[in-house]
């Protein structure tokens, strides 16, 4: 009876999963989706707690213990979630992505003595990319947050080519083993898996690194489904299969918005360290910058009819998210339009400026996607760009040779005028320069997002 109630609550958790992912898809419904997953998660955890029976109809033992883990585990996930900054997250989920990398390999460490005739080939693989999972996310969360440096070793990709055949001689030769005890093969195996990850995310480029965790996360998701797969445990099979696959599918979709295939991620270090700090300030185009100062541009834009602004990474760096909430519902009340231009990729990770802007509660109506918004430019007045600089590069449409060549863009040039705020002439995160800056419609506002445009908003509101 008891094994029977336990799988109608792994169904109703799966299907909070997969609710809760179709949630996820839109803003407006995201919070709820998470809410509901979380639901059926805590539903998984306590109804195999209180409800799992061995074949010999034994509970499970160690309560205490376990629930002394949960506590402190959930103690410290919600300190971290409640403390981290947006421009953070991409490191925090990292980090979290390798806890269950580290959990997966765990139970492939613990369950290989237990129940290796069973499925070796299934627990070797949950060690494997759990291992990878969990060393990559560490070096990639080290890396976003500064604390490791980047590193390049020469012939990089052969060693890690080698490594990988070594790692799938070990594999077999551990298969082939009639082991109940754990052997010298099987630990030397855990190190290499471990060292891998550790090679596979060092060379990627700082920047990158948003791409590379959605990648180490769908691994995460394929070690879970294999720690579901070895316990016949449908609910992590689910969980774990839509981890992998949302893990992938993400992946691609970041790739394919910045034109850019998965292994010129892995091994082009496109945005790389150079880039990233913007050393490639000076000036390769040929031509003049205007300089428009804040009671220009307040002039501009009380007498437009419809505005756009543009925000990218430096919004968020700035945490202008209020202060652009502010200027848009001032401009509002000037009876002017105003809309948000989102460009897929604008910022760090996926979806970053809809929940930058959703924390300042701007209505999601406002944020038009990037194919939708492109053709409005035409009958836009005025175009501010708020920290944002290669989603707005010509050069993608021009430049063959330019790196983000091919990378849909947002066509801001088409308005009538386009302000572009940033602190200075530095470029973003592809490292490159951007002819928009010197076009004839375009004028620069130096300076901090948050002063420029907290300058604008009192300036629009002295114009009366
Ligand atoms: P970027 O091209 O990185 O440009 C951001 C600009 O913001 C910089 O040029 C910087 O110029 C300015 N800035 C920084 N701090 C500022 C501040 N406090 N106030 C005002 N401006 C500030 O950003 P983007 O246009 O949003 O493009 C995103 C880039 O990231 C794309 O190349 C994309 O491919 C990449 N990427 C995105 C993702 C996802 S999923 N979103 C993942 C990986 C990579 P100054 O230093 O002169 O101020």
């Amino acid at each position: 009876m008891q094994k029977h109630i336990l799988e109608i609550i792994y169904l109703i958790a799966s299907v909070t999963f997969i609710g809760g992912l179709k949630f996820l898809g839109h803003p407006s419904t995201a919070r709820r989706g998470n809410l509901l997953a979380a639901f059926g998660m805590t539903l998984a955890i306590f109804g195999t707690l209180f409800l799992y029976q061995t074949d010999q109809g034994t509970s499970l033992k160690n309560l205490p213990f376990i629930f002394l883990a949960l506590g402190i585990g959930t103690l410290l996930g919600f300190v971290a979630a409640k403390k981290v900054q947006m421009t953070a997250m991409p490191e925090m989920v990292s980090l979290f992505n390798g806890m269950g990398g580290a959990c997966a390999m765990l139970i492939s460490l613990i369950e290989f003595q237990h129940i290796h005739e069973k499925s070796p080939l299934i627990i070797l693989a949950g060690l494997i990319i759990g291992s990878i999972s969990f060393s990559g996310s560490i070096v990639a969360w080290g890396k976003l947050s500064g604390k490791i440096k980047d590193f390049n070793l020469k012939f990089q990709q052969y060693i890690s080519i080698l490594l990988l055949l070594v790692i799938v001689y070990f594999a077999y030769d551990v298969s082939c083993l009639d082991a109940s005890t754990l052997t010298t093969s099987f630990y030397t195996l855990l190190a290499l898996s471990l060292l891998y990850g550790v090679l596979f995310v060092f060379p990627i480029g700082g920047a990158d690194m948003p791409v590379v965790i959605s990648l180490l996360n769908s691994f995460t998701g394929v070690a879970a489904a294999c720690g579901g797969f070895l316990y016949d445990n449908k609910v992590m099979l689910v969980g774990g299969i839509l981890v992998g696959s949302a893990g992938t599918l993400l992946t691609i979709v970041m790739c394919n918005a910045m034109n850019r295939s998965l292994l010129n991620v892995l091994i082009g270090n496109f945005g790389g360290s150079a880039a990233a700090s913007g050393s490639t300030g000076g000036s390769g185009i040929q031509g003049n910058i205007k300089e428009l100062t804040a009671s220009d541009a307040a002039i501009l834009m009380k007498y437009a009819k419809k505005v756009v602004i543009v925000p990218g990474y430096g919004l968020a760096v700035a945490q202008a998210q209020h202060v652009v909430h502010e200027l848009e519902m001032l401009l509002e009340s000037e009876g002017i339009e105003v809309k948000y231009a989102i460009h897929p990729v604008a910022g760090r990770m996926p979806g970053h400026m809809n929940v930058l802007l959703a924390e300042s509660n701007v209505s999601y109506d406002k944020l038009v996607e990037m194919e939708e918004i492109n053709p409005e430019f035409t009958t836009t007045d005025v175009v501010l760009v708020v920290g944002a600089n290669d989603v707005v590069n010509p050069a993608a449409k021009t430049d063959p040779s330019s790196p983000i060549y091919g990378m849909p863009i947002l066509d801001v040039e088409s308005a009538q005028h386009v302000i572009v705020n940033k602190r200075s002439m530095k470029a973003g995160y592809a490292g490159i320069e951007n002819e928009l800056f010197y076009h004839a419609k375009t004028s620069m506002l130096f300076g901090d997002a948050k002063k420029a445009l907290t300058q604008l908003v009192s300036e629009i509101k002295a114009l009366g």
